[in-house]
């Protein structure tokens, strides 16, 4: 996967430089953008593509130019701001990439994520993945990390399964 910044005035056709291959990721979606990158899936050079940062107006608007594959946007226990995108991109089979997945590690360390975390022996970080995981079948998260331990940490928080009720008070 290739993530890209499509400048809104590229003309792949015109000026013949578009030469990316596999699979792209449009962040910063302007209209210039789509009319790019539809010509350029059909044409065959680009696999898959993905939007990041986008509403459901802007992903609709792409919808009817080329499939997309995935949606990247911030959302974590403490920003649910893009709700709407995700339950768009589970109802149309459109993976969903949560960015600052374990909200760039500064998760509350206290109340309820903390209890659970204890009841599972684990810290809030995976607790947060853990959550995601169980938020939707389409949720692909990414979190970022310096650290070998976190890296396994957070691996391994695909092993915690929360319970019904456990979700439901974190998602309060
Ligand atoms: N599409 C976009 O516009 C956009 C914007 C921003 C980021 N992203 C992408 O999203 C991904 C993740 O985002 P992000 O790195 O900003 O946020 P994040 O994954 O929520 O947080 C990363 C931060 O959390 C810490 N962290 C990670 N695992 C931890 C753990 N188990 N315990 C405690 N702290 C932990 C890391 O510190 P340590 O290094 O100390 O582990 C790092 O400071 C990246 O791949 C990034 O490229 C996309």
């Amino acid at each position: 996967m290739q993530n890209v910044v499509l400048p809104a005035d590229l003309d792949a056709r015109k000026s013949g430089s578009f030469k990316i291959g596999g699979e792209i990721e449009i962040h910063r979606l302007g209209f210039g953008a789509m009319r790019v990158t539809g010509p350029g899936i059909y044409d065959g050079i680009i696999r898959h593509a993905g939007l990041s940062n986008v509403s459901i107006a802007d992903l609709e608007a792409a919808l009817k130019l080329f499939k997309v594959a995935t949606v990247q946007n911030r959302y974590n226990l403490v920003d649910r701001s893009s709700e709407d995108v995700l339950d768009y991109c589970e109802k149309h089979g459109i993976g969903f990439i949560p960015w600052a997945p374990v909200a760039t590690g500064r998760l509350s360390k206290s109340g309820s994520i903390d209890d659970i975390a204890k009841a599972h022996g684990a810290t809030p970080s995976q607790i947060a993945l853990a959550w995601l995981l169980k938020r939707s079948p389409v949720m692909l998260p990414i979190p970022g990390t310096s650290k070998a331990a976190h890296l396994e940490e957070n691996v391994a928080a695909v092993e915690i399964h929360l319970s019904d009720k456990e979700f439901a008070t974190l998602n309060r």
